[in-house]
C-alpha cells in the first residue's frame, strides 16, 4: 500500500527556528519520513501576511530550509520546498477564497487574535485569507494527514469543510485530509515565564538554535523556576522545573521518571548547569550543517529546485483538474 501522504510547513519569519519548534513539531516531521509520503514546505507566501523586508526574507527563507536540512529533513525521501516556487498554491487559494464564506473566515480565531495585536490599518486582506492559502496547501497534495498543534485545529477543521464543499459542489476531488495529533511532541514553555509558551516574540526566554551555545546555556541557568529544592515533575506547582524536564527528556530519551530519580538529592543548579550542556550537545552538530548548507548556495539551490519540481508534479495535476471542474 501507498504510504499515506502528509503535508507540513513553517514560515520564515525569523532568524533561527527555537527548541518550541523544534520539539514541538519539527522532530516529528524528521520522525514521520519514516512512514510517510511527506511533503514540507517553507511557507514564505504566508511570510507576508505582515510586513516583510524582502532581503532579510529572501535569507529567511534560506535559512529555514537549511535548518530544516540540518535537523534530518532527508530531501530523497520527503519532498523539500519553498511554497512560492510553486505557483499552485496561489492558484488554488483563490479557487479556494471564492467558496469559503465572509463570516466563516471571520470566525477564525487566530486571525482576531492576529489582528487584534497589530494597528487597524495594517492589517492585511493576507492575513485575513491566510488560513485559505493554508487550505490551499493542504489540499494540493491530497494530504491524507496533516500534524497540527491545538492552535491549529480550526485551520484545519475549515480545510476539511473547503474539501467537502468543493467535492459535493463540482465531484469529487480533493481527500479530505484527518489532523494528525502526534504522540511524541512536547509544549515547551518560555524559560522567564514558564506559564506562557515559548516563542519567538519573547525572545528573553527563548533557547534559538542558532544562537551561540554559551548564551543558550545561560539561559538555561537563568530560567524561573521555584522556591523548593525537589526536582519533580508537577506542571502546575513547579511549572519552570517541569519545562526543563520535558526538554531534557525531549532531547536525551531518557524517561522523566528516570530523570526525577537521577536528580534524587541533587539541586536545581546541577539540573540547569547539565540540561545546558545536553542543548550545546545538541545545537553544535546542528549549526556546523546549518553552516555547510549555507557555505554551499549553489546545493541548497539544487536541493530546493528539485524539491520544487516533485511538488510541482503533484500539484499541477490537482490543480488541472480543479480547473477544469471549475469550467477554466
Ligand atoms: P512562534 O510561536 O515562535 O511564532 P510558530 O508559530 O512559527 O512559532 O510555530 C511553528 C511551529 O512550532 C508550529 O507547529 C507550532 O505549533 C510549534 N511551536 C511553536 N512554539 C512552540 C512551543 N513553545 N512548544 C511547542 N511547539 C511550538
Ligand atoms: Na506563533
Amino acid at each position: 500500500a501507498a504510504r499515506p501522504r502528509v503535508l507540513s510547513g513553517i514560515q520564515p519569519t525569523a532568524d533561527s527556528f527555537h527548541l518550541g519548534n523544534y520539539l514541538g513539531a519539527l522532530r516529528e516531521w524528521v520522525v514521520m519520513q519514516d512512514d510517510h509520503d511527506a511533503f514540507y514546505c517553507v511557507v514564505d507566501l504566508h511570510a507576508i501576511t505582515v510586513a516583510q523586508d524582502p532581503e532579510v526574507l529572501r535569507q529567511r527563507t534560506r535559512l529555514s530550509a537549511a535548518q530544516l536540512l540540518a535537523i534530518g529533513i532527508d530531501p530523497d525521501r520527503s519532498t523539500l520546498f519553498v511554497q512560492s516556487h510553486v505557483p499552485e498554491h496561489a492558484q488554488l487559494s483563490w479557487v479556494l477564497e471564492c467558496l469559503t464564506g465572509f463570516g466563516e473566515a471571520g470566525r477564525m480565531t487566530q486571525f482576531k487574535d492576529k489582528s487584534a495585536r497589530q494597528d487597524a490599518d495594517h492589517v492585511s486582506v493576507g492575513l485575513f485569507t491566510y488560513p485559505v492559502l493554508q487550505a490551499a496547501d493542504i489540499l494540493l497534495y491530497q494530504a491524507d494527514a496533516v500534524p497540527v498543534g491545538e492552535d491549529q485545529r480550526q485551520h484545519l477543521e475549515l480545510t476539511r469543510n473547503l474539501a467537502q464543499r468543493f467535492n459535493s459542489r463540482y465531484g469529487n476531488t480533493f481527500t479530505v485530509p484527518a489532523a494528525h495529533i502526534p504522540k511524541e511532541t512536547a509544549k515547551i514553555y518560555d524559560l522567564q515565564d514558564p506559564t506562557s509558551k515559548m516563542s519567538k516574540s519573547v525572545p528573553a526566554g527563548v533557547v534559538e538554535l542558532l544562537e551561540e551555545p554559551k548564551r543558550s546555556a545561560k539561559k538555561i541557568r537563568s530560567a524561573v523556576t521555584d522556591l523548593e529544592r525537589e526536582i519533580r515533575y508537577d506542571v502546575d506547582n513547579k511549572p519552570g522545573i517541569s519545562n526543563l524536564l520535558v526538554i531534557y527528556s525531549a532531547l536525551t530519551g531518557r524517561s522523566i521518571a528516570d530523570l526525577e530519580a537521577a536528580y534524587e538529592g541533587k539541586g536545581y543548579g546541577d539540573l540547569k548547569k547539565e540540561l545546558g550542556e545536553v542543548v550545546v550537545e545538541f545545537v553544535t552538530p546542528f549549526q556546523r550543517q546549518v553552516r555547510a548548507y549555507l557555505d554551499d548556495p549553489a546545493e541548497l539551490d539544487k536541493v530546493l529546485h528539485r524539491g520544487a519540481e516533485r511538488a510541482r508534479e503533484v500539484s499541477a495535476e490537482t490543480l488541472r483538474s480543479v480547473f477544469d471542474r471549475v469550467g477554466f
